[in-house]
């Protein structure tokens, strides 16, 4: 069972001819409303490639409409939301603004997710069979406990280290990487963890590296249009390639490669496979406005064929 704990939202996207900068305003014709959420966002794209009844999701989201309309929408995609807490605060509601090459620029208030806890996971969820996937948009604590809980029954832990805390610290990435089997970043994000454990690098792949032995782990970085890398501590680095596209929006692309991902360590797929079809799903994802719209579904991959 895949399964997912971390932050639901409503994104309110603005799309602008270029993202302002400090003191700045732009004038966007109107603005769209779509599901968003990190967690939210990987929870559906790992259901629309493994189908319905695969995945599971626990998070907070507020009494509000916004949480009504984020748990229908993901029991619309198959994931069950059973787990999905109701809490005092407001949903999560992230302001987005695209500009015209698709680039976006994002605002996250947290609001109910920072409520989000590991006790919403009972112990007898967890499995060897578990994937548990996380993010950085709920406390890192309960996102560690929950890693915790799952590699006490050996479950595999998938841990994304989106978005990348301001102040993290050498203690976090070290805690992380102990639990971690898989570490899901972009380039800066690798950087940014290796730097944090004193592991300075000059390149993403040379922190990749760093990162893997650290945590006796598979480091995975996802390069956008380059495609994605990985390094682990017993083979060659691996490397995947991103179909070219003319991206419409790129936001929720990396969410599409986490969750792909996620469906095919269930699966048990080899490595190389599993770069490919995430590679090829976050790329179709970009196709379309908004984080989980085009996020394809498991005949729409060709790699998959
Ligand atoms: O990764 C994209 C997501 O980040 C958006 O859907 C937004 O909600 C923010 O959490
Ligand atoms: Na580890």
């Amino acid at each position: 069972m895949i399964l997912l704990f971390g932050s639901l939202n409503i994104d309110l996207v603005a799309e602008v001819p270029v993202i302002p900068g400090p003191g700045r305003t732009v004038l966007a014709p109107c603005y769209r409303t779509h599901f968003g959420g990190k967690g939210a966002n990987q929870a559906v794209a790992a259901a629309r490639i493994a189908g319905p009844g695969r995945v599971r999701m626990a998070g907070r989201v507020g009494r509000d409409g916004f949480g009504d309309s984020a748990i229908e929408n993901l029991r619309a995609n198959g994931v069950d939301a059973d787990l999905i807490v109701r809490a005092h605060e407001p949903t999560g509601c992230a302001f987005i603004t695209v500009d015209q090459a698709g680039e976006n620029a994002i605002t996250v208030a947290s609001g109910a997710n920072i409520t989000a806890s590991a006790n919403d996971l009972p112990t007898d969820l967890f499995s060897s069979d578990t994937v548990l996937v996380l993010q950085m948009e709920v406390p890192f604590a309960q996102a560690l406990e929950a890693a915790r809980k799952t590699k006490s029954v050996s479950g595999t832990v998938i841990w994304n280290l989106a978005p990348v805390p301001e102040k993290m610290t050498g203690e976090m990435v070290t805690e992380l990487l102990a639990v971690t089997d898989y570490l899901l970043v972009n380039e800066h994000e690798a950087m940014d963890a290796a730097a944090a454990i004193g592991l300075a690098a000059a390149s993403y792949e040379t922190a990749a590296m760093h990162l893997a032995e650290a945590g006796n782990l598979t480091c995975i970085v996802t390069a956008g249009a380059q495609g994605a890398l990985a390094m682990t501590t017993d083979a060659a680095p691996l490397h995947a390639s991103t179909p070219r596209i003319t991206p419409v929006d790129t936001t929720g692309a990396g969410d599409t490669f986490v969750g792909t991902f996620a469906a095919m360590v269930s699966e048990g797929v080899p490595l190389q496979r599993a770069l490919e079809v995430s590679c090829e799903a976050a790329a179709l994802k970009c196709l379309k406005a908004g984080a989980q719209t085009g996020m394809p579904v498991r005949s729409a991959l060709g790699s998959l064929a």
